[in-house]
């Protein structure tokens, strides 16, 4: 399917796969795929346009007509910078609805194939090693309890100076999770050859180390 080398990262949100994988892609000099931009673009652009979710052929062609750029760390819409719009929870839940439309999957199945280039991509996401890149070399499945993930996310919104309920986000967590690994395609679940990695009592640096490793061993002429 394609020639580059792809290390695919899955899990449930809040699970640390987000930074893990632009820590590992750094070290590697590497690309990133960030696929769950993707899906919170494509929600922002159908609420832009005021298209309802529930019509999943004109959600598609959003998806299909994306005018998205990844610029260093920044994201823009149509030129516009949404960077921190689509880092919101309310846009982690339209994009877990609309990552839910099989239309929209196929729609940014090639646009994310086409992130494989050399030396190598680092992909982040709920399907890398099952649908997007089922021959990549190294799948990893990174999880952590709904508790744990959904306290890193209330110390995260804490700090950005952002008012926040505990139990209230363990219960969005455990929505969008369960939204997300019932879903008919390409259903948030390990590949049957993915490494498992709960990083419930592991630090970052830890997880990166990791990950890192396996990497290491599956590409032994890498240098980090
Ligand atoms: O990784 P994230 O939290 O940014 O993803 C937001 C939502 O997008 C997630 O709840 C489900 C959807 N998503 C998906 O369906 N498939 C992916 N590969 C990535 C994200």
């Amino acid at each position: 399917m394609t020639s580059a080398h792809v290390l695919a990262i899955d899990g449930p949100s809040g699970s640390g796969k987000g930074t893990v994988a632009a820590r590992v892609a750094g070290l590697l000099g590497w690309h990133l795929l960030d696929s769950g931009a993707l899906y919170r673009l494509v929600g922002l652009a159908a609420s832009r346009r005021g298209i309802d979710l529930a019509d999943e052929c004109a959600v598609a062609d959003c998806a299909r007509d994306l005018d998205v750029v990844f610029e260093n760390d920044k994201v823009l819409l149509e030129k516009q910078d949404v960077t921190n719009e689509i880092r919101s929870e309310k846009a982690g839940a339209t994009a877990s609805k609309v990552g839910a439309l099989p239309q929209v999957r196929q729609a940014l199945l090639e646009r994310q194939r086409a992130f494989a280039m050399p030396p190598g991509l680092v992909a982040d996401g709920r399907d890398m090693g099952t649908v997007v890149f089922p021959d990549a070399q190294v799948k990893v499945f990174l999880t952590a309890s709904a508790e744990e993930r959904a306290r890193r996310r209330y110390n995260q919104l804490i700090e950005k100076g952002f008012s926040a309920n505990l139990a209230s986000l363990v219960a969005e967590i455990r929505e969008r999770d369960e939204r997300d690994a019932t879903r008919a395609v390409a259903p948030l679940k390990p590949a049957a050859d993915a490494v498992c990695v709960n990083s419930t009592a592991m630090t970052i640096d830890e997880v990166v180390a990791e990950v890192s490793a396996r990497a290491l061993s599956a590409w032994p002429d890498l240098r980090v």
